[in-house]
Order: structure tokens, then C-alpha cells, then sequence
């Protein structure tokens, strides 16, 4: 367990939403050319918190969460991290930033030629400086926190399933013990089973970790189960948040044809027959 005081003057928060938000999105816009993917994102994610975020396929899921990573550049709104503004924000100001995430790409994004520990520990030597000896103790350290063990360390990743490989790159992404992690899809390509196995790791690890997490999915069963908080993004906007036991009597037209995969409802499919 970590103690999460941020020594940034912004009085960390005594426990989830009651605080200052870790992240806080406001009226977040974002165009390609004529295209306005976001238009007006509001979103806070308090301390300790897991919120989902839920949409369809071309939403706007990844631009979002590439706009606070710095990754993409906002048009127009405003992105705190723990209080201090980071749109804009470049070179060491933003390392500094991102030094506080973790983060779990789509599909593990593993190099293939570094073995497997040598991944897990890639930001620790890369981006911290850490020995080799030491940070390979991290490692292995984190990899047993998702079930990964010693003998595994110098495998590489063809050697291992794909479940293994998700639980590899669950462990780089809290190697540095981050602030906050986020989750890019972290079930898809996974059967349903393995799926659970990797939600149920992710609640465990957050929690093992106390770190506040921030997935984009639209997995709705992963929604369930790693989620404090839901928000459904569409249109460009947060169209609806709440606790996850409030979705299934939310009232929201929208919401209710997203979580039962209707295709009548509100929302009009973007696809046009060739
Ligand atoms: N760099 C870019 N340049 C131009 N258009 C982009 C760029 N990045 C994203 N888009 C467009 O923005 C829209 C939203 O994309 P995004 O990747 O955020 O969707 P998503 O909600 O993550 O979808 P999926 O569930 O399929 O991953 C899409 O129409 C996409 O084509
Ligand atoms: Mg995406």
C-alpha cells in the first residue's frame, strides 16, 4: 500500500469522490478537420475511484483518454491532474505529468524482444533510472501481485498465452506505482473466461495498489465488474455517469439500448451500406 499524500499543495482527498478529483475534464473539445469527435467532455475521476467509460465504436473513447495522457491536444477545455492544469503542457512538465500513470494498452503492446521482467521494467530503467538488479526485483515483485511467477521472468512474450501476456502488461502498468492506471479495452481478444480473470485482477490490483483507474471499454460485462462509476460517452459528450449498480434503472434511453446491444433505440448506427 502506497501513501497517496501528492505533496502538491491541492490537500489530497481523504477518500474517493468526497476530495479534489485526481482527473477533471471540462468542457474538453476536440475536431480532425470537420470532425468534432468531443465535443464538451465533462469527467472527474476522485481518488480511489474506477470509472468506466462506455460508448460505441468510433465515440471518441481513445481520443479521450489520448487527450489526457498529452498524447493528442485538446481544441478547447480544460484537463486537470491532481489540481494543475495539463493541457498544453510539454517535455519535462509533461513526463512529470505522466510519471503519475499507468497505463494497459489494447492487446499488452509488449516488445517482443525483451523478456518478459525486462518489460515490466522497462519505464523503471528506462524512464527512472533504476538499476537492472533492482528493477528486475520490482518486477517480479509486480508480476506476483498478478499472478505471474519467478519462472516466467525470462520467458518472452511468444513464449506465452495471450491471458499471460494482458497479466504481463497489467504488471508494467502499476510497476512505477502509479497514481492513476488506465485501461485501453483491456478484454478485448480474450474468451469470456480469461475476460473475467483479467477483470477480477484488475479490481484486485487497483485495490492492492490504491491507485485510481480509468478504462475505456465497450466490453459491458468488464464495465460491470471493474467499475465504480460509469460514464457513457456519446455524440461527444458524457451523456450520462453514475454508480454501476444505478445503470440497469438509469431512465437513459441511450444508455439502455448501449447495455442491451439493441439495435432499435435512440442511438443511429454510423453504418452505411457499401
Ligand atoms: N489522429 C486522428 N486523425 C483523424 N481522425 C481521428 C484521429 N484519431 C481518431 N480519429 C477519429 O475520431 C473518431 C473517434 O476515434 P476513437 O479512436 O476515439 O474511437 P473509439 O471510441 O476509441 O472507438 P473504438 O471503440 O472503435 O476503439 C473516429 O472517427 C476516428 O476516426
Ligand atoms: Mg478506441
Amino acid at each position: 500500500m502506497n501513501a497517496r499524500g501528492n505533496g502538491s499543495g491541492n490537500g489530497p482527498a481523504p477518500n474517493g469522490s468526497t476530495g479534489a478529483p485526481v482527473i477533471r475534464m471540462r468542457d474538453v473539445h476536440k475536431a480532425f478537420g470537420p470532425k468534432k469527435v468531443l465535443q464538451g467532455i465533462d469527467l472527474d475521476v476522485g481518488e480511489r475511484e474506477s470509472v468506466v467509460i462506455i460508448g460505441g465504436s468510433g465515440t471518441g473513447k481513445s481520443v479521450t483518454l489520448k487527450c489526457i495522457l498529452g498524447l493528442l491536444e485538446p481544441d478547447k477545455g480544460s484537463i486537470k491532474v491532481d489540481g494543475e492544469e495539463v493541457v498544453g503542457l510539454t517535455g519535462q512538465a509533461r513526463d512529470r505529468i505522466n510519471a503519475k500513470f499507468g497505463m494497459l494498452f489494447q492487446g499488452a503492446a509488449l516488445f517482443d524482444s525483451l523478456s518478459i521482467w525486462e518489460n515490466v521494467a522497462f519505464g523503471l530503467i528506462q524512464g527512472r533510472g533504476m538499476g537492472r538488479a533492482e528493477a528486475k526485483k520490482v518486477a517480479i515483485e509486480k508480476m506476483g501481485m498478478v499472478g505471474l511467477g519467478k519462472h516466467v521472468a525470462d520467458l518472452f512474450p511468444a513464449e506465452m498465452s495471450v491471458g499471460m501476456q494482458k497479466r504481463a502488461g497489467l504488471a508494467r502498468a502499476i510497476a512505477a506505482d502509479p497514481e492513476i492506471v488506465f485501461f485501453d479495452e483491456p478484454t478485448t481478444g480474450l474468451d469470456p473466461i480469461m475476460a473475467d480473470v483479467i477483470n477480477e485482477l484488475i479490481v484486485h490490483v487497483v485495490k492492492d495498489v490504491g491507485c485510481s483507474a480509468l478504462t475505456i471499454t465497450h466490453d459491458m460485462a468488464s464495465a460491470r465488474k471493474i467499475a465504480n462509476r460509469v460514464a457513457m460517452l456519446y455524440e461527444g459528450r458524457i451523456i450520462w455517469a453514475g454508480p454501476v449498480d444505478q445503470i440497469d434503472r438509469s431512465g437513459n434511453e441511450y444508455l439502455d439500448q448501449f447495455i442491451h446491444g439493441r439495435p432499435e433505440g435512440p442511438i443511429q448506427l454510423q453504418v452505411r451500406a457499401l
